[in-house]
């Protein structure tokens, strides 16, 4: 049988390009489309590389017409929250209405295996901590309903056309892949651990910590920080499950151990061995004070068991990228 080709959307991103790697390295045929708008060229680091947007329904049809594609792993979206809140156009736009065309595409082509990149935002404020898939969805910000809206498209197609998908909850992705090829790179960038290591590696004075009067123990917030070698293990398993005949399903992806913003900054500075000034500034508009995975689902359905789960190690391979690149810059 001739090794399936699989088309990843967003390929040149923090995960997309992580998720290259390990299908690379797991003998699949992978093609890339990115418009290079938050992704970088050199992160695809093998594979076919297609320079163009998801949006445009011809440039795709011709993507997966012209080739054998097997299935398509979607990470393409816009990913900051708060800009979501101010710019919620933009969000739907791409997030939901370009998904929506990608959607359409493939099913008139013929391939109908789906990997979502879906996100802890869709539960909004937890009842309950850790979080169940079952949990309610009440998203606190547009880019957390652009995500619940494609989740429950999915549904229904998977109803009415039979087309399979797994939807993918992360918590917060986090470190960098262990060869130190690849991490994370966001401009702006606006997540906790990167900031951090900027800050470890002299090219930023300070990080500022988003609130400290919480209802957590130290008064910061709490998260789930999972690592992106990890995620990308559990795709190339939903990957393996749809391949192989298995149903639709939407699993959550975290360790399940949560770390305040506190404690990841103690935990950089013990794996840095540089100290992290801080400066306490308000609340960050939509931050919920606890976000912790139940992903018991996700290790029974698909066998997936997170080898990087330690707060240390997941920064250590951060370090190590952020090192590089920003002794590069
Ligand atoms: N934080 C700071 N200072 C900073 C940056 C972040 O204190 O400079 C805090 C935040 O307030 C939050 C924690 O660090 O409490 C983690 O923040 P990140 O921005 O790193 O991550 P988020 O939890 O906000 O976001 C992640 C994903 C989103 C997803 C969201 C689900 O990156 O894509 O979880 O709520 F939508």
């Amino acid at each position: 049988m001739a090794t399936p080709q699989i088309l990843i959307t967003g390929g040149a991103g923090y995960i997309g390009s992580h998720m290259v790697k390990t299908l690379l390295d797991a003998g699949f045929d992978v093609v890339t489309v990115d418009n290079l708008s938050g992704g970088f060229r050199d992160a695809v680091t093998g594979g076919e590389f297609v320079h163009g947007d998801i949006s445009d329904v011809q440039f795709i049809n011709d993507v997966l017409t012209q080739r054998r594609v097997s299935a398509v792993i979607h990470f393409a979206s816009f990913i900051e929250v708060g800009e979501s809140v101010t710019d919620p156009s933009k969000y739907y736009c791409n997030n939901l209405t370009n998904t929506l065309l990608l959607l359409d595409t493939m099913r008139s082509c013929g391939v109908n295996n789906f990997i979502f990149s879906s996100s802890a935002a869709v539960y909004g404020e937890p009842e309950t901590v850790p979080i169940p898939e079952f949990h309610r969805k009440l998203p606190l910000s547009p880019y957390g309903r652009s995500k619940w809206m494609v989740e429950q498209i999915l549904s229904d197609m998977n109803r009415a056309y039979d087309f399979k998908s797994v939807s993918l909850r992360y918590f917060n992705a986090a470190g960098a892949h262990p060869s130190g090829l690849l991490g994370e790179r966001h401009e702006p960038e606006t997540h906790l651990i990167p900031l951090v290591l900027r800050v470890a590696s002299g090219a930023a004075p300070d990080v500022k910590v988003f609130g400290n009067d919480y209802d957590t123990p130290d008064g910061t917030c709490i998260r789930d920080y999972v690592h992106v070698v990890d995620l990308c293990q559990a795709h190339l398993l939903a990957l393996e499950s749809l391949l192989g005949g298995g149903d639709s399903a939407a699993f959550n992806l975290g360790n399940g151990n949560g770390f305040s913003v506190q404690e990841v900054i103690a935990t950089a500075e013990r794996v840095t061995g540089r100290t992290i000034p801080v400066i306490a500034a308000p609340r960050r508009a939509g931050d919920p004070a606890r976000l912790v995975a139940d992903s018991s689902l996700v290790r029974a359905c698909l066998a997936w068991q997170p080898r990087y789960d330690r707060l240390d190690t997941i920064i250590e391979h951060a370090w190590s990228w952020a090192q590089k690149f920003h002794s590069a810059c």
